[in-house]
C-alpha cells in the first residue's frame, strides 16, 4: 500500500493550480442518468472517487469517454480531463453494495434513477469513520415526492410506476447530498417541487448550473429556498466543474503553517470567504485577485482563533482537520466546535503524534499552541484528516511517514507533484 514520505521544514514558495471540485464532479457526473443525452464535463479532477463512480454509472448503462488529459497539473493550466458520459438506456437499476458501501455519494443514483425510470434498488451507503450519516432526509423525501421506500437487506427498494410528483419539502436539517439527490429527482417530476432549507453550498449551484444547461427549470440556487418546474426529458448539455475551494483551502493553510509564499490559480475565492477571513484572522496575508489567491506567511507568529464549523457560507467542515493543523502553530488557546459531523475527530489523535497538544470535549477540540511538530509516523481514517497530517508534516521538524495513502487519493489530485514543485520534500513510497 502507498505511503507519503515527509522531510518538514521547508517552505512553501511558488504556484498551484487548483483541481476541479470533486464534490462538484460526483453529482455533476450522476446528473448523466437524466438525460438519453450526452453530458460533457469539463474539468473532471483525476481521483479515486471519480474512477469509483464511473464503474458505478457503467454498471447502471452509462458510456463513459475521456478526453483533454493530460496537461500537466503543475504547471498553471487546468489539469482536469473531458468527460463525456452517455446513458441512452438504463440497463440495470441496481447500485450494488460493494460499490455504494465504498463511496457515500454513489447513494445519490438513487433520485436520478427513480426520476428517469420509477425504479431503483440502492445499497444503503456504508458507516463513514466520520459519524453515522444516515440518509433519512434522502428517503423521506423521495416518499414525499410519491416514491414507494422499502429497505431489505440492506438495500433500499424504491418504485414509482406513475412517476414522481412535484411536492413541497422541507429539511428538518441541511443537507448538501440530499439537496442534490432532490434536486435531480425533481427535475423530471410532474409539476412544482419547493425544497425549503435547502444547501447553498458552491458545489450545489453548479449542479443546477449544469441541470438548467440540460433544460431544467429551477430557481433560488444559492439560497435556502430552491423551486423546480419539472420537465419532461433533459438533453445533452455541455459544463466546466467549478475549482476545489476546499483544496484550495488546504493548501492556504499549509503555506500558513510552513510559511512563505503560494500563488493558487483557478480559484474562485468568493466560495472560499469565511476560511479566508479566519486566516486573516490569524495573521496570515491573503490576497484575492481574479481567479487567483495569493498567501503569504512570514515569520510573525499566528494568533489563535475560536471557530464552529456550519453549513456554507460557515466555516466548511471539510477544511476542519486543516485548520485544526494549522492552530497548533498559534500562538495560544484555540477551539473548535465541529457541529456537523458527530466523529469527525479521528486526526486528533495522529496529530498528537507529531506532538500537538489537542484535548476533546465532546463536540470541541481544544488546541493549545505553539507546539513544535516532530515527523513520525501516521495514518488517518478520512481524506481530510490525511491531508491534515500531510500538512503539519510539511511544518514539523524530520520524517513522517503518511500511510493509507489512498484516502489522499480520493481527494487530492496530485498532492505530492504540487506540493514538491513548490519546494516540499515531499515522495511517494509504492511498496
Ligand atoms: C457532503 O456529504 C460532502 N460529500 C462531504 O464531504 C461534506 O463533509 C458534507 O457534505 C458536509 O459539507 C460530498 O459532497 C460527496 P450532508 P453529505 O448530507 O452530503 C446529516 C469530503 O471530505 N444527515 O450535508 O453526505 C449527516 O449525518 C466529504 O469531501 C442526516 O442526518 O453530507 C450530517 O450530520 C466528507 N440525514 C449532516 O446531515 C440524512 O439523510 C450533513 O450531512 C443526510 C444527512
Amino acid at each position: 500500500m502507498d505511503r507519503i514520505k515527509i522531510i518538514g521544514g521547508s517552505k512553501l514558495i511558488g504556484s498551484i493550480p487548483i483541481s476541479g471540485a470533486k464534490n462538484a464532479a460526483l453529482p455533476l457526473m450522476i446528473a448523466s442518468l437524466l438525460t438519453e443525452g450526452t453530458l460533457t464535463l469539463k474539468n473532471i479532477p483525476h481521483l479515486a472517487d471519480i474512477t469509483l463512480l464511473s464503474r458505478i454509472l457503467g454498471e447502471l448503462g452509462a458510456n463513459i469517454t475521456i478526453d483533454g488529459r493530460d496537461v500537466p497539473s503543475i504547471n498553471n493550466e487546468t489539469s482536469g480531463v473531458t468527460m463525456h458520459i452517455s446513458v441512452p438506456k438504463i440497463s440495470n437499476f441496481f447500485a450494488k453494495y460493494d460499490l455504494v458501501s465504498r463511496m457515500r455519494a454513489g447513494f445519490w443514483v438513487i433520485g436520478p434513477l427513480l426520476a428517469r425510470m420509477g425504479r431503483a434498488k440502492v445499497s444503503l451507503p456504508g458507516g463513514c469513520a466520520i459519524g453515522t450519516r444516515p440518509v433519512d432526509l434522502h428517503l423521506k423525501a423521495l416518499q414525499k415526492l410519491g416514491a414507494d421506500i422499502k429497505l431489505e437487506d440492506g438495500y433500499v427498494i424504491a418504485t414509482a410506476p406513475n412517476g414522481l410528483k412535484g411536492t413541497k419539502i422541507k429539511f428538518s436539517k441541511v443537507s448538501v447530498g440530499a439537496t442534490h439527490n432532490i434536486l435531480m429527482a425533481a427535475t423530471l417530476a410532474k409539476g412544482q417541487t419547493i425544497i425549503e432549507n435547502a444547501a447553498k453550498e458552491p458545489e450545489v449551484v453548479d449542479l443546477v448550473k449544469c441541470l438548467r444547461a440540460m433544460g431544467s427549470k429551477i430557481e433560488g440556487e444559492g439560497t435556502s429556498i430552491i423551486n423546480i418546474e419539472g420537465v419532461s426529458q433533459l438533453n445533452s448539455a455541455e459544463h466546466e466543474v467549478l475549482p476545489d475551494r476546499i483544496e484550495a483551502g488546504t493548501y492556504a493553510m499549509a503555506v500558513a503553517m510552513t510559511g512563505g509564499s503560494l500563488t493558487l490559480t483557478n480559484v474562485n475565492s468568493d466560495n472560499l470567504q469565511y476560511p479566508l477571513h479566519v486566516m486573516k484572522a490569524m495573521g496570515v496575508q491573503c490576497l484575492d485577485q481574479e481567479n487567483s489567491l495569493h498567501i503569504t506567511q512570514n515569520d510573525n507568529k499566528l494568533k489563535p482563533i475560536d471557530i464552529v464549523t456550519n453549513p456554507y457560507p460557515g466555516f466548511p467542515t471539510d477544511l476542519q482537520a486543516q485548520i485544526m493543523a494549522m492552530m497548533t502553530q498559534a500562538d495560544g488557546l484555540s477551539r473548535i466546535r465541529e457541529t456537523i459531523f458527530e466523529n469527525r475527530f479521528m486526526h486528533v489523535q495522529e496529530l498528537a503524534r507529531l506532538g500537538a497538544n489537542i484535548t476533546l470535549d465532546g463536540d470541541m477540540a481544544i488546541i493549545r499552541g505553539v507546539t513544535k511538530l516532530k515527523g513520525a509516523q501516521v495514518m488517518a481514517t478520512d481524506l481530510r484528516a490525511s491531508v491534515s497530517l500531510v500538512i503539519a508534516a510539511l511544518a514539523a521538524k524530520g520524517e513522517t511517514i503518511v500511510n493509507r495513502v489512498y484516502h489522499l487519493d480520493r481527494g487530492f489530485e496530485d498532492i505530492e507533484k504540487k506540493l514538491s514543485s513548490c519546494g516540499a520534500v515531499i515522495e511517494r513510497l509504492t511498496d
